[in-house]
């Protein structure tokens, strides 16, 4: 099988990879990066279970060739706390019950970071346009909906300059 070597820059690490030459972005990061926070789900372009971060906008991973993205900052659900602590949007979904099955959730989170990096006071409305594309079987949407706005509350400079009294 003809193999390319690929440099990748995710969660902050650079990688270098040793990939077949028809691995999908979203292959790569699961088969080769050992990152399976990325879901399979329809790898048609119409489930966003796939979505990754690239150059902080969401991506479907199972669309992108990775050698499109050499040199861009990558981001997986992976790299989304820091550390042992959370990210606000997981620390949110995760009190507000937001997940069932999970499957979808990551490409949730990826693309409400997204949304929130640009828009910190997002409407119901925005925040279901920038999802629209992240299918999920299991919730109704309401529960997610309701956590990003939770995160996206906490995570505004007013809330935390409050928080620190
Ligand atoms: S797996 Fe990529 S959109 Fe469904
Ligand atoms: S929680 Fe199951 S698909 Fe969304």
């Amino acid at each position: 099988m003809e193999k390319t070597r690929i440099h990748l820059k995710v969660n902050g690490e650079d990688r270098e990879v040793l990939a077949p030459v028809h691995h999908t972005l979203l292959e790569v990061l699961r088969e080769e990066l050992g990152l399976p926070g990325t879901k399979h789900g329809c790898e048609l372009g119409e489930c966003g279970t796939c979505t990754v971060l690239v150059s902080g906008r969401p991506i479907l991973s199972c669309l992108a060739l990775p050698v499109e993205c050499e040199g861009r900052e990558i981001t997986t659900v992976e790299g989304l706390a820091a550390g042992a602590a959370l990210h606000p949007l997981q620390q949110a979904f995760a009190e507000l019950g937001s997940a069932q099955c999970g499957y979808c959730i990551p490409g949730f989170l990826l693309s409400a970071a997204a949304l929130l990096r640009q828009r910190p006071h997002p409407t119901r409305q925005e925040i279901a346009e920038a999802t629209a594309g992240n299918l999920c079987r299991c919730t109704g949407y309401l529960k997610i909906f309701e956590a990003i706005e939770l995160a996206a509350e906490r995570m505004r400079p007013s809330a935390t300059e409050s928080a620190r009294g």
